[in-house]
């Protein structure tokens, strides 16, 4: 995929979004995540019956681009069924503090994807819990 701005890195979460697997909560989220070289990562949240090992969608997405070597992340967006967009979770706040902490966080409502909403990391989780300065590879 060409680089992609801020409406197509959204439609790319929101395309992800149908892939979700969420059959306790029925709430379905999509993200897409941004490399500086112009990779696009996507996610979906799954759920577990053993309700705690849920994975986000914004993990999912992060954890595929980090595990097929991508770094450097410009931004990400995620996309649910809710007002103003889905405000990602502290846990995905904090692991996007380590690993992306300079992408522009773009949200939207699944039923209006042209309305988004941009965030930084930073501003989510201003002091985030680190052991290194740049964690290593
Ligand atoms: N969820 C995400 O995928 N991302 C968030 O930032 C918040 C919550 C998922 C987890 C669970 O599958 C469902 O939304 C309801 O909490």
């Amino acid at each position: 995929m060409p680089r992609p701005n801020k409406a197509a890195l959204v439609a790319a979460a929101a395309k992800a979004r149908q892939s979700a697997v969420a059959p306790y909560s029925g709430f379905k989220v999509g993200a897409a995540l941004l490399s500086k070289r112009g990779e696009v990562f996507t996610g979906a949240n799954v759920e577990s019956a053993s309700f705690g090992l849920t994975c986000c969608a914004e993990r999912v997405a992060l954890f595929k681009a980090l595990t097929e070597g991508a770094a450097d992340f410009v931004a990400i967006a995620v996309v649910a069924r809710a007002a103003g967009g889905p405000m990602p979770c502290g846990a995905c706040r904090q692991l996007l503090a380590e690993y992306a902490p300079s992408a522009r966080v773009w949200v939207a409502d699944s039923g209006a994807l042209e309305k988004i909403s941009e965030l930084s990391v930073a501003g989510l989780l201003p002091k985030p819990f680190v052991l290194l300065k740049r964690p290593r590879r």
